[in-house]
C-alpha cells in the first residue's frame, strides 16, 4: 500500500507491503516532530539510528533533512527488505540491519529513534504488533532498549522514544535504572489515547 509523507516542498513516497507497519498516526506524530527539530532548531547529528524502522519511513525522512550517516533496523526480515527499496525509491543512503533492537549494532549515535511496539494487544492488532504485549513487561521491547540504550549514544547524544498513555511502564523509573533521563517534551491527544513522544539523555 502506497503512503506519502509531505515536508517543506519535499514528498516521501513508500510502498508498504501487508507484512510491514503501515505508518500511522504515531508514525506521523515522530516525523512532524523530527521535521521541526532537525531542520528548525541547533541539533546536527552526524549518525542517527532508527531502531524499528518498519518501511524506513523515520530513517528515510533523517536521512533527507541531515545527509547523516542513517543506520536503520528491524527484526522483522521483510520489514528491512521493504526498508531498502523505500530508500532506493527516495534516492537516499542507508544502512539497513536485521536485529534484535541494538543486538547488531556497534558505535555511539548522536540521535537514536525508537517508535516501538507500545500498545496492549487487542483482537484488531496487525501481525505486526505482535510483539506488543512484550513492550509492556521487563523482558519486553522498551525496557531492554532502555537497557542497552546508554551505550549506543555519544555523551551528548539523545534518544527520542515514543509512548502513549496506554503504555503501563514507567519511563522515568525505568531510565533512571539504566542511568539515563526521560522526559516528555511532545503529546498530542488522540481519540482514544495521548501520545508521548520522550528526550532520553545519559545521566
Ligand atoms: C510501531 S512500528 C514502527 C515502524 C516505523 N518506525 C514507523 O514509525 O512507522 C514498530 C517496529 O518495530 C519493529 N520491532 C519490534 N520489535 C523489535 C525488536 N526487538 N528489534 C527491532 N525491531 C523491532 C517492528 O517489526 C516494527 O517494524
Amino acid at each position: 500500500m502506497r503512503f506519502y509523507y509531505h515536508f517543506g516542498e519535499q514528498q516521501i513516497v513508500l510502498e508498504v507491503s501487508d507484512d510491514v507497519y503501515y505508518p500511522r498516526e504515531d508514525s506521523v506524530f515522530m516525523a512532524d516532530f523530527l521535521v521541526d527539530f532537525l531542520s528548525k532548531r541547533r541539533m546536527k547529528p552526524k549518525r542517527i539510528l532508527d531502531v524499528g524502522t518498519g518501511s524506513g519511513f523515520l530513517a528515510i525522512l533523517c536521512f533527507l533533512l541531515t545527509g547523516a550517516k542513517v543506520t536503520a533496523v528491524d527484526i522483522n526480515r521483510k520489514a528491512v527488505e521493504c526498508a531498502r527499496k523505500n530508500a532506493a525509491r527516495n534516492r537516499c543512503r542507508l544502512i539497513l540491519i536485521e536485529s534484535d533492537l541494538f543486538e547488531g549494532i556497534r558505535g555511539k549515535y548522536d540521535l537514536v529513534l525508537f517508535n516501538p511496539p507500545y500498545l496492549p494487544p487487542s483482537p484488531e492488532s496487525d501481525k505486526h504488533l505482535g510483539t506488543a504485549k512484550k513492550a509492556l513487561t521487563e523482558s519486553g521491547e522498551i525496557p531492554r532498549f532502555l537497557l542497552k540504550l546508554s551505550g549506543h549514544l555519544t555523551s551528548d547524544g539523545i534518544a527520542l522514544l515514543l509512548a502513549s498513555s496506554l503504555t503501563p511502564v514507567d519511563m522515568e523509573k525505568l531510565s533512571q535504572r539504566n542511568k539515563l533521563k526521560a522526559m516528555v517534551i511532545q503529546t498530542k491527544k488522540l481519540d482514544w489515547e495521548e501520545l508521548m513522544l520522550y528526550k532520553i539523555t545519559s545521566l
